[in-house]
């Protein structure tokens, strides 16, 4: 069983990996700011799984429907991602020094040039979207909503201002409980693996039916992968990861290994994959789907 859902991402990876990167870049070639780009294009190039482009290509193929549909939408949203690395990691927010094994932008670009390349970032993300003539226009804007709601201040804007009255929160030693904690998770992560799945099923013409199917898959996802990332940070390496781990203690985030233990997040994390698992069961073509949910899962990284 282990075997088959690691052959099947390994495989995936091998076969997308490539149409990503080979795309991600193009939207940058274009412009009068040299130092702002270099500072975009080191961290769209320093490396990160690509997670949530794979999962929005994977979302139109789990349709029967072919994939070149989805690569706008897969680099606008590790545009969008890679952004939000950047502006959380600034010493206003997590204050990092290391992220996908380099220096954090801020530390090699100054903060200006950070601040200014997550803003050039975002906002390139939804010209990508606009001017992908591949998609009819009611699919382009339909995709433009479901990520502008999912990365905004609904959505993972919104979920980091939480995480950071979190800090303020435990600072005073003021209680939160299990709803909150998901609350924030949903909103800071989950909101853009959610957008991911969904988008994949705009562009993809899925029925209401399926794009509801995916919406809470992603759901569900968003919510396990932060689950994993916060027992990552409590037990993994700096070297493994290729950022800081430890940070969310230090820092007094409210996280689920804070909460409810390690053994509790792992129950919480396999609730949550279970889930997203058993919905995207429903789908035409499950199997890549299902294999990266336990995948995400058993991540060392
Ligand atoms: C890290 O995301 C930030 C979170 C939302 C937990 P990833 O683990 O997908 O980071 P990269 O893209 O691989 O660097
Ligand atoms: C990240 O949460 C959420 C974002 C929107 C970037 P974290 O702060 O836990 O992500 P890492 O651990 O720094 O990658
Ligand atoms: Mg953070
Ligand atoms: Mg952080
Ligand atoms: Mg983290």
């Amino acid at each position: 069983m282990t075997l088959q859902f690691e052959s099947v991402v390994k495989a995936d990876i091998a076969r997308l990996t490539p149409l990503i990167e080979s795309r991600l870049l193009t939207p940058l070639s274009e412009g009068e700011a040299p130092k702002l780009k270099d500072s975009m294009v080191y961290s769209l190039s320093a490396g990160g799984k690509r997670i949530r482009p794979i999962l929005c290509l994977l979302a139109t193929e789990s349709l029967g429907e072919p994939i070149e549909l989805a690569v706008s939408s897969a680099v606008a949203l590790e545009y969008i991602h890679t952004y939000s690395l950047i502006h959380d990691d600034l010493p206003a927010m997590d204050d990092d020094d290391l992220r996908r094994g380099k220096p954090t932008n801020h530390k090699v670009f100054g903060e200006g040039h950070a601040i200014l390349a997550g803003d050039g970032l975002l906002t390139e993300a939804f010209c990508i979207l606009a001017m992908d003539q591949g998609l009819d226009s009611d699919r382009r804007v339909e995709a433009i909503k479901v990520l502008s709601q999912a990365a905004g201040w609904r959505g993972m804007v919104g979920g980091q201002s939480l995480d950071l009255e979190g800090e303020v929160l435990v600072e005073a030693g003021k209680p939160y409980d299990y709803e909150h904690l998901k609350l924030i998770h949903r909103l800071k992560t989950g909101a853009l693996l959610q957008a991911s799945l969904e988008m994949g099923a705009v562009v993809g013409g899925a029925t209401s039916n399926i794009r509801g199917i995916l919406k809470e898959a992603g759901s569900a996802l968003g919510l396990a992968f932060q689950i994993k990332d916060d027992i990552l940070d409590a037990t993994s390496t700096s070297e493994t990861m290729g950022k800081r781990v430890g940070k969310d203690e230090v820092k007094g985030k409210i996280t689920f290994p804070k909460l409810l233990g390690l053994d509790g997040s792992k129950n919480a994390l396999i609730k949550a994959t279970e889930q997203a698992i058993m919905l995207l069961g429903q789908l035409p073509n499950p199997n890549s789907l299902v294999a990266w949910a336990r995948y995400l899962a058993e991540r060392t990284k």
